[in-house]
């Protein structure tokens, strides 16, 4: 009962954290500074949260206590902890997930698919896991099943196109453009699926992957790990499928990706409940909850949302929210927050 009324009365406001989120750094688009477009995402969603009827932990967030001043991992937020440091009990207790802006570079260039996303589920519903990078392999529903992330690149694509009903040369394929890739890279090519290379971004494609007619059917490689987990939260709501492992320092060649990984992470990963750091995760693995709610912002305009418009008067925004299990619903929304005087013109 209590699970029920988290999705019923928590969906709607989780709308309104993302919407604040992409709103304010779709102001910043284009600017050139990322940091500042993540920055002023951080502060509107926290703020919005805030009001929000819960007790909520972050435990996918900006990063530890120390390099992150809110909507740090373990940071406690919503109206629960408003008044009582101990939470207040009459609020559902929830664990939260956040990415207030997925594409900070994206959107510091105003390049497609930035967005701002949150994704909660009851306690302990979410991997904990800590900022450095997961190899993934992410297929929409038709797919599920078919694909192993050990198996061969072409074997993989083989058995996607079959479960497609095409051919690997009708594929599309999404890597983020990175050195460490170009292996994977080759292989796709020589397998003759299509690629379409990224900046940025691999949780909005995993997304995409899963939703019919996008034109995307997998995401191949090495990205982040809390997008990682938000992904699974994604593909729990829309039936998708992403497996996944940790990578460590020695799993690296890139000079650059190695500086990512901090010394003593495996350990960290010990404290935080990783017994085996190179275990293969599935979807329900990543996010084990029963009561999902994922919600995504578009802040520059992408492949299945839309950008933030500002018309003068008025703000237009394009969001996904969905919830896995019970009551499960994928509801694709397109708000326009008024902001002008009575003669304010919204338009279709
Ligand atoms: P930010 O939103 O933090 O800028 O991350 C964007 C992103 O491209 C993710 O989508 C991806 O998982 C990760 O960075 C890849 O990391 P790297 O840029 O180090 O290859």
């Amino acid at each position: 009962m209590r699970e029920r009324k988290m999705e019923h009365e928590l969906g709607l406001d989780f709308l309104r954290v993302v919407e604040a989120a992409a709103i304010a750094s779709a102001h910043t688009m284009g600017q050139g500074d990322r940091k500042y477009s993540d920055q002023v995402a951080v502060e509107a969603m926290r703020d919005v949260m805030d009001t929000l009827p819960m007790r909520g932990e972050i435990v996918i967030g900006e990063g530890e206590r120390d390099e992150a001043p809110m909507l740090y991992i373990g940071e406690k937020v919503g109206l629960g902890y408003k008044n009582t440091a101990s939470g207040d009990d009459k609020f559902p207790e929830v664990d939260i997930a956040v990415d207030p802006l997925e594409g900070t570079n994206l959107c510091a260039m105003g390049s497609a698919n930035a967005i701002a996303v949150m994704a909660c589920a009851e306690k302990n519903g979410l991997l904990r896991a800590p900022d450095i990078y997961m190899e993934k392999l992410i297929v929409g529903p038709s797919s599920k099943g078919a694909v192993r992330l050990d198996a061969p690149v072409k074997e993989n694509l083989e058995a996607i196109a079959r479960r497609l009903d095409r051919d690997i040369e009708d594929l599309v394929v999404i890597v983020l453009d990175r050195p460490r890739h170009k292996k994977l890279i080759d292989d796709i090519r020589e397998a003759k699926a299509r690629i379409r290379l990224i900046t940025d971004g691999d949780l909005s494609a995993g997304i995409s992957a899963a939703v019919a007619g996008s034109g995307v059917h997998a995401v191949m490689g090495i990205g982040g790990a809390p997008e990682g987990v938000l992904t699974a939260a994604a593909m729990k709501c829309l039936n998708g499928q992403i497996l996944a492992r940790f990578v460590l320092k020695e799993q690296l060649e890139d000079q650059e990706d190695r500086s990512r990984i901090p010394e003593g992470v495996v350990d960290r990963m010990r404290e935080m409940g990783i017994e085996d750091p190179r275990r293969i995760y599935d979807t329900d693995d990543l996010a084990p909850g029963k009561h999902i709610i994922f919600a995504a912002t578009g802040v520059t305009d992408g492949t299945i949302l839309r950008g933030v418009r500002f018309f003068g008067t008025g703000t237009r925004t394009h969001s996904i929210i969905m919830a896995s299990e019970r009551d499960k619903f994928v509801r694709f929304i397109d708000t326009v927050h008024v902001e002008g005087g009575p003669d304010t013109v919204v338009r279709f």
